[in-house]
Order: structure tokens, then sequence, then C-alpha cells
């Protein structure tokens, strides 16, 4: 490989790689609902994602144990009583738009209710539900 060839191509990768974490730090929750639904291979479910999140699964806890049963509203953590901000996007601009922020959580918190992880057609319709959730 030519010294020239060498600098152009280390050169491209550090773009791409630049443009990878711009990627990574900002996403509107519509772009991850795509995401999920393209990886579920199915149209999302609003109604079965309410289902899910106020229903618990096996465990003591459901989504709404801590995020509450109106997503719009401020939730309580159920075993530390910290407060927690609204979950729905209409409620909390902030919501689904740090895409490694939203994929933490969801392992997280899918573990505790589920003792696994959510697979991609249950956040698809989680994230469709609360799209519609509005203040
Ligand atoms: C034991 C309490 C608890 C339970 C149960 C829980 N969560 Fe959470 N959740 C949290 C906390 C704490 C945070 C992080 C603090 C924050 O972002 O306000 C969080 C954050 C999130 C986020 C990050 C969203 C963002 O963009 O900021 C998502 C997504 C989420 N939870 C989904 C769920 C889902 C789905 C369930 C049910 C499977 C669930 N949570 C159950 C406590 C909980």
């Amino acid at each position: 490989m030519s010294r020239f060839t060498q600098l152009t191509t280390q050169l491209s990768a550090a773009l791409l790689t630049g443009m990878m974490s711009m990627l990574a730090a900002a996403a509107t929750p519509e772009q991850l609902l795509d995401g999920y639904r393209n990886q579920a291979g199915r149209a999302p479910q609003a109604a079965q994602g309410q289902t899910f999140f106020l229903t618990q699964h096996g465990g003591q806890w459901s989504c709404a144990s801590c995020h509450g049963s109106r997503p719009s509203d401020e939730g309580k953590h159920a075993s530390t009583g910290k407060l927690i901000r609204p979950l729905a996007p209409a409620a909390n601009a902030q919501r689904f738009t740090d895409p490694q922020k939203v994929e933490k959580w969801f392992k997280r918190n899918c573990k505790d209710v589920l003792e696994r992880e959510c697979t991609a057609a249950e956040k698809a319709d989680v994230l469709a539900w609360l799209l519609t959730v509005q203040p």
C-alpha cells in the first residue's frame, strides 16, 4: 500500500468513526422506532405495548411499577422511591433521543421485569405506545 493510500484510508476511517458517533449521539424516537421495527420484521403494535408495559411478567415488577401507569406523568422508583421523569416523549423531549442510553436502560429494566432482555418487537411495541401518550 502506498503512503498516500494508507493516509486516505486512515482519513476515511476517522471520518466514518466521527460520523458514526454523531449518529449515535442523537436520534429521534421515530428513528429508534424504525430501527426496532426493522429488527422485529413486523409493524409495531401500540396496544400490545401498553399491555406489556402495565402487566407483570412473572416477577414482582411491571414497567409501570417505576414509570407509573401514565408515563406522561412522573414515575417513582419501586425500591428507592426516587422520582423518575416522564417516559413519554410528548412529556419529556429528552426521551428516546440517545440510542446508547435507551439500550442500556431497556437491557437493565427488562432483566428486572422479565429476567431476560426484551425482544426488538417488544421494544417497538412499547415505544409505539409511548409515542401515543399525551400529557
Ligand atoms: C425498578 C424500577 C424500574 C422498572 C421496573 C423499569 N424501569 Fe425503566 N427506568 C428506570 C430508571 C431508574 C431509569 C433511568 C432514569 C431516567 O432515565 O429517568 C429508566 C429509564 C428507562 C428508559 C430510558 C429512556 C430514555 O430515553 O431516557 C427506558 C426506555 C425504560 N426505562 C424502559 C422501561 C421498560 C420497557 C420497562 C419494563 C420492561 C421498565 N423501564 C421498567 C427504572 C425502572
